[in-house]
């Protein structure tokens, strides 16, 4: 693995390794166990798009590993002025170890990985959120025991969390069923992954979605770069929605996840969410193991 850019990239086995490496990083920091496996080494975080997780768990995942992340908004960079991503990649690439970014455009992660000579990680794009499925899967396996003979459910607008999803699920072996409104399907590169998989469903009914899933997964209905469609999409997405009655047609044992921010009462209800708060706070602190993992393999 030489950059994390999208989750089609990575092998079955590089999924598992930075599951692993996660796991005892956590377990590291959990026991008071020094682990600076990246000291002197310097990580530029680039935000084209706000964020408290990804941020914050990359600043302090950083620090932890011994090295220096180095925050860099759009807004502050000439590349907020219009200067050539192949142009500030080439650069950076000659000050730092590493590169997070978080834009619009999937191309950009990839145009920087292709000239910076240094290692990118996506830290989410509109076609794609790798770290947060990392995380996923992560929680999954921490909290069911192995990915074996388990059936994830996802409700829910066809976005970049939904992308990585599916690829990520599909890859570690776990059965997906995926319900959209029609018009809101995942992208076509991750549909046309996801066909050779028997266990892959896509599908616009909720019930059928949800029926045995072990676990259920929304997002926001409108992500970011989304804010004029809100309301149009307040009507396209009405019932796509985990809530006591979905609950009811899942396993009686089934977890919940949300990558956060949630939107109470429109993709998921108050009442659902607290009850599995759990685990969605694991999930969110899962970011942190998951990425220092990935910046360890990618970095040391
Ligand atoms: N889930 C997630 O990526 O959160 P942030 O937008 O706060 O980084
Ligand atoms: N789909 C959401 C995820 C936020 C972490 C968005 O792109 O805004």
């Amino acid at each position: 693995m030489r950059h994390l850019l999208k989750l089609l990239d990575l092998s079955k086995d590089e999924i598992i390794e930075i599951l692993n490496l996660a796991d005892q990083l956590k377990y590291e920091q959990k026991n008071n166990i020094p682990h600076l496996r990246l000291q002197g080494k310097t990580l530029g975080l680039i935000f084209q798009k706000a964020s408290t997780r990804t941020r914050v768990s990359f600043e302090a995942g950083m620090y932890q590993l011994g090295g220096y992340p180095m925050f860099l908004s759009s807004n502050d960079l000439q590349i907020g002025r219009g200067e050539p991503v192949q142009d500030t990649a080439r650069v950076l690439g000659r000050y730092i170890d590493g590169i997070m970014i978080r834009t619009f455009e999937q191309q950009e992660a990839e145009d920087l990985a292709k000239y910076s000579g240094i290692p990118v990680i996506n830290g989410l794009t509109d076609f794609s959120h790798p770290c947060q499925i990392l995380a996923d899967l992560m929680t999954i396996r921490e909290f069911k025991g192995s990915f074996d003979g388990l059936k994830v459910c996802y409700i829910g607008d066809g976005n970049n969390v939904a992308n990585s999803l599916i690829v990520g699920c599909l890859k570690v072996g776990m059965e997906f069923t995926c319900a959209t409104p029609n018009g809101y399907e995942p992208d076509q590169k991750v549909l046309d992954f996801a066909k050779d998989f028997p266990d892959f469903t896509l599908t616009t009914d909720i019930v059928l979605a949800a029926k045995d899933a072990d676990v259920l997964i929304t997002d926001v209905w409108a992500s970011m770069g989304m804010e004029k469609d809100v309301v149009a999409r307040r009507t396209a997405f009405k019932g796509y929605q985990i809530n006591r009655d979905i609950m009811k047609i899942a396993k009686s044992d089934a977890m919940v996840l949300h990558c956060l921010p949630a939107h109470r009462e429109e993709e998921i209800t108050t009442e659902i969410f607290e009850e599995h708060a759990k685990e969605i706070f694991e999930e969110a602190e899962n970011r942190l193991h998951a990425q220092k993992a990935v910046i360890v393999l990618l970095l040391s």
